[in-house]
Order: structure tokens, then sequence, then C-alpha cells
């Protein structure tokens, strides 16, 4: 059934359904395969010091909490649009995000860690805030979506200038996220986001930090 037809409520409990299996789900499966995976080297890792690989977990786990935040921005968007072709419109950067999750933690994998033992508290907190600029309706909500992914591109820059240079592996993911976030937030801002208001990018901004923070260690 087309989720036009949904009511709200069926499409609240549709959205927690998805995020319960984001949360729960061991491995993401993944429509496309890994960057990590077209790499010609397929000896993973060998270059790698123990205190490098553990290095390359922390960023990837952020990167990792980064992605199960995606999922709940993207699921409260397309539940809380007034406009159901908007959520129609941004289901190509929803299903994009589905790979980043699957990519992040397959890569997590390889280097012998796992997600953030945080990750319901990722996912609930993006959830709400998603839902709230949501109810601001549907600028605000693109917009907020916008400039979420505008400051996950910087975070990227910067996990590229921090992991090991031997990393090939995490950085080709990293690389073709980088790409994708910055055709997302085009999405959301010519689908009509507005710019937020600075204090707002602020407290994202500050926000986003501190998650980091935990997620790299927790
Ligand atoms: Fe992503
Ligand atoms: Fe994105």
């Amino acid at each position: 059934m087309s989720d036009r037809h949904l009511s709200p409520i069926d499409r609240l409990i549709a959205g927690l359904d998805e995020g319960l299996r984001t949360v729960c789900a061991n491995r993401t499966r993944s429509a496309r395969p890994s960057p990590a995976d077209s790499l010609s080297d397929e000896g993973p890792d060998e270059g790698l010091s123990e205190d490098e690989r553990e290095h390359a977990a922390g960023l990837m786990r952020i990167n990792h909490a980064g992605e199960v935040a995606a999922q709940a921005l993207y699921q409260s968007q397309a539940l809380t649009a007034r406009d159901r072709d908007v959520a129609e419109r941004l289901q190509h950067a929803a299903d994009e995000e589905v790979d980043h999750l699957a990519w992040c933690g397959a890569r997590l994998e390889e280097l012998g860690s796992g997600p953030s033992k945080l990750t319901p508290l990722w996912y609930g907190g993006a959830f709400a805030i998603g839902t709230l600029a949501g109810v601001a309706g549907d600028r605000w909500n693109l917009g907020f979506v916008a400039e979420t992914e505008r400051q996950v591109c910087a975070h990227l820059e910067d996990h590229l200038q921090r992991l090991p240079e031997s990393d090939a592996r995490s950085r080709a993911v990293v690389r073709q996220m980088h790409t994708e976030e910055a055709e997302h937030g085009e999405a959301a801002t010519a689908a009509g986001g507005s710019e937020l208001p600075r204090p707002v990018r602020d407290i994202m901004w500050a926000t986003s930090r501190v998650m980091a923070g935990l997620a790299y260690r927790f």
C-alpha cells in the first residue's frame, strides 16, 4: 500500500518499527556493495598498528552513530511531512542512508569493533528532534535535514584528515558517504528547506560534537 494512504498513527507505528529494526539489527544489509570492497588491494588492514586500528574504529563508530541518527531523522521526516510528495522526494536519500549504516557497521566489524553502546540514545534523540522540526512545518523540517547533512559533511572532512593514512578501506567508505551527504543536503534545500537560524545551527553543531566524543569511546 502506498504511504500516501496511511493515517498518521499508521505512519508512526511503521516509523517506530523501522527504527527498532535499525537499533536491534546486528547487521543492516546494503543495496550497494561497500566502497571498501571496490578497492583493488583486498588485503585489509595489514598496515595498521593496534593503536591506529582502535582510532579508526572510534571514528567509524562516530560515523555509524551518525548514520543511526540519519535513519531516525529521515523516518521522522517522512512521518511528519505535511506534503507527502516531499517525503517521497527524499526517499532516495533515505535509501542511501541505509547503505551508509551497513557500510559503517561492516567496517567496524572488520576493525574488530562494534557500534556505539548508546545506539538507542542516538536513534531516540534524533527521532525526537526530527519530529519537533517536522511539527514546525515542512520548510523547517527540510531545512533541518539540509543543515544536518552540511554538518555531517564537515565531520566527514575532519575524519578524512584524522583517519590513519594507510586505512584505505575506511577512507573509501567516508569519501563515498561525503559525496552522497552533500547531494542529500542539496536535495533537501531544493525541495524547499529554509536556512535555520544561526543559534539553532550552533546548538546542532555543539550537540553533534558531544555525540561524537561519546560515540568515539562508547
Ligand atoms: Fe549517511
Ligand atoms: Fe545523508
